[in-house]
């Protein structure tokens, strides 16, 4: 087949009822996802009938992080298994359109799903759009049917991933502007460094959160930077000090006897008690900036959104200081990075006709909203 053969990947009109295949390998997580939707009601239809996340986890924790070669390295057979398990039988008839995470996230691991996404894209002949892997993060929240009938703009999005924390206020689908944001460090790496201080490993976040289940969390005082001032920015970087101090401080009850039943009381109420800081700032920037606009709906979006203690607390304060203010947030199993949102986000492309051009999509490491 000679190259003016091919077929242009150009639609004209906005799809209505398709199924979108999904494509996420921006970080540690390869994952693909088949979601069918059907846009055609008052209220669009989702559904998800297939999903494969492969983790690349064990991989790295014995690096304590994510190494981005190797991370690339390991997307590579694990994107060709994970499509072809998911396209199965019916190949390339089963997807209408293409939605594949450009960035932000690691550059090499990016082209991993980028380049096997214009492939299918080049081979089948359907329209490609490259999506935004934070408005995937908000998008988690619409594969949840009860959401999407009360989905109104403007809201606003709390997201909250291992790379960013960010204030988002959504005016409409494609439409966003970061209100708030981090100073220094993420939500998610203040979890996970303060984790990797107790000893806990990579990523730490889930089972810091998991310790702090049984703990004090007014058990030692730890800072809530910029709690009080005036903006919607947030810090987290003063925290790794207080809690190195504070490790140095009871660390000796530690090295005396690790598994003692003093050790593990001391480290839970350590977990409750970073964890509720955390929470703390996140929870009043949230409010504070819910309050300086008019919206319909808080997002609580993102990795650390897996974590029970904010879902719980959000809850309890959007319910006691902004009523009428719905509270919208993803099973957990897709807060941390999946395909099924990509997808999901894709959707919104597709349903208002908004395409790429096959050759211009590229990773874009830093990309923002
Ligand atoms: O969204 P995500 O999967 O990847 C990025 O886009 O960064 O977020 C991963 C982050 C990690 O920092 C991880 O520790 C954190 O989300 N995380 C949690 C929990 N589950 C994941 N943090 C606190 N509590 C959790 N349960
Ligand atoms: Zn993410």
């Amino acid at each position: 087949m000679i190259l003016a053969d091919l077929p242009t990947n150009r639609l004209t009109h906005f799809l209505l009822k398709f199924t979108i295949l999904g494509i996420e390998t921006s970080c540690d997580e390869t994952s693909v996802a088949l979601l069918s939707v059907d846009g055609s009601g008052k209220v669009p239809k989702a559904v998800l009938k297939k999903h494969f996340i492969s983790s690349q986890i064990d991989i790295h924790a014995k690096y304590g992080g994510v190494v981005p070669e190797v991370a690339a390295r390991s997307h590579v057979p694990e994107t060709v298994a994970l499509i072809t398990k998911a396209l199965g039988r019916k190949g390339l008839d089963a997807f209408d359109v293409i939605g594949v995470t450009k960035g932000p996230g690691l550059a090499t691991a990016l082209r991993v799903g980028i380049q096997a996404a214009q492939t299918l894209a080049w081979m089948s002949g359907k329209p490609i759009i490259g999506v935004n892997h934070l408005e995937g993060h908000m998008a988690s929240a619409w594969l949840v049917a009860e959401h999407r009938k009360h989905w109104a703009f403007p809201s606003l999005a709390l997201l909250v991933s291992g790379g960013h924390t960010e204030l988002v206020l959504m005016k409409d689908f494609g439409d966003y502007e970061v209100i708030g944001t981090t100073r220094d460090d993420a939500a998610g790496e203040a979890f996970d460094k303060s984790a990797k201080l107790l000893g806990l490993g990579y990523p730490g976040g889930p089972k810091l959160s998991k310790l702090a289940i049984h703990g004090n969390d007014q058990a030692f005082k730890l800072p809530r930077p910029m709690l009080h001032d005036e903006t919607l920015d947030m810090s987290f970087s003063g925290l790794k000090t207080a809690i190195r101090q504070l490790v140095e401080d009871v660390g000796g009850e530690f090295k005396k006897s690790p598994k003692s039943a003093k050790s593990k009381r001391l480290l839970a109420d350590l977990c409750a008690s970073i964890e509720c800081a955390i929470v703390d700032v996140l929870i009043a920037k949230t409010i504070r900036a819910a309050k300086m606009h008019s919206i319909k709906n808080i997002l609580l979006v993102g990795g650390v959104s897996a974590n029970r203690r904010l879902r719980e607390d959000l809850d309890k304060a959007i319910a006691r200081e902004l009523p009428g203010v719905r509270f919208l947030k993803p099973n957990p199993k897709f807060s941390t990075d999946n395909a099924a949102m990509i997808a999901a986000a894709g959707a919104w492309h597709a349903l208002r006709g908004e395409y790429d051009e096959l050759e211009a999509i590229e990773a874009e490491p830093e990309l923002d909203l």
